[in-house]
């Protein structure tokens, strides 16, 4: 994709997270209906709604991407093949807003010919906003992230957990990241998790199962921010998700013993730098 086009995307793109979260967040101040897709899995109508919204303004400008989204706001070639593709989840951490927890996110990102090139993620309750261009560094508003090393023994690594994997392959790696010396946390959305490895607030996130609209802005930001992240991208992982593993580059060694994700890597190396 030439410069030009990508910089028109990149320019829509911070507009309309700006804009998702707005709305998002009003959504979020007034009662809501609230539904459940599966165990543990919340839907609202904002989710819906948030999405629609994001997908009207880009096809407006863009009408020939393609889409793929969360609430099922797909169009065009959804694939990694595609020249311009928008990875959409309108809210991420979709239990904590049914909950009225603030801690949740609009993601999107985009991709043209299986390269990850721009992630937005708005955290409206925040006040945040936080976005990737590959090759181009990462920001939080206006200040430039990047991950943080630690000591393993200080690290703090986020362990997302859903019910797409069994609850004790997901305690048996609570037990190993323990084991290493470092502590974990859950807090519910793994887009703002991976933003919060870029910005350097944890040292680490990994999940046994994560969809693509959950993290691959978040996954850029990572990469942009300096981190090491795993080839989340292999074979199905767009269209399916995979398991993520993200980590500040001297945590590498010990999460990919801990967690077990991340063995072969070679070709996001490729995707993502
Ligand atoms: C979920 C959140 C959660 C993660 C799950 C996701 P949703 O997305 O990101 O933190 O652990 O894998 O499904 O349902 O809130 O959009």
């Amino acid at each position: 994709m030439i410069t030009k086009e990508l910089d028109a995307r990149e320019e829509a793109l911070i507009a309309v997270a700006r804009e998702a979260g707005e709305a998002a967040r009003d959504f979020f101040l007034k009662p809501i209906d609230v539904k459940l897709k599966g165990k543990q899995d919340f839907i609202t109508e904002a989710d819906g709604a948030v999405e629609r919204l994001i997908i009207e303004r880009l096809k407006a400008r863009f009408p020939q991407d393609a889409f793929l989204g969360e609430e099922g706001g797909s169009s065009g070639n959804a694939s990694g093949t595609s020249d311009a593709l928008w990875v959409i989840d309108p809210i991420d951490g979709t239990a904590n807003f049914a909950n009225r927890m603030p801690h949740f996110c609009v993601s999107i990102a985009f991709m043209s010919a299986g390269e990850l090139l721009l992630g937005a993620i708005a955290a409206p309750m925040y006040g945040e906003l936080y976005r990737a261009r590959r090759g181009k560094g990462t920001f939080l508003n206006d200040r430039a992230m990047r991950v943080a090393d630690a000591d393993i023994q200080r690290a703090i690594v986020e362990l997302g957990w859903s019910s797409r994997r069994p609850a004790r392959a997901y305690t048996a790696m609570v037990e190993r990241v323990l084991a290493t010396g470092a502590t974990f946390q859950r807090a519910g959305s793994g887009a703002l998790g991976l933003a919060y490895v870029a910005d350097g607030r944890t040292h680490g996130y990994c999940e046994l199962h994560i969809n693509s609209w959950d993290a691959l802005a978040g996954l850029l930001m990572v990469r942009e921010a300096g981190g090491w992240a795993n080839d989340f991208l292999a074979g199905e992982g767009l269209a399916r998700g995979n398991p993520v593993l993200a980590c500040a580059p001297g945590l590498k060694e010990v999460l990919v013993a801990a967690t077990g994700v991340g063995q072969a890597n070679e070709n996001l190396k490729r995707r993502m730098s």
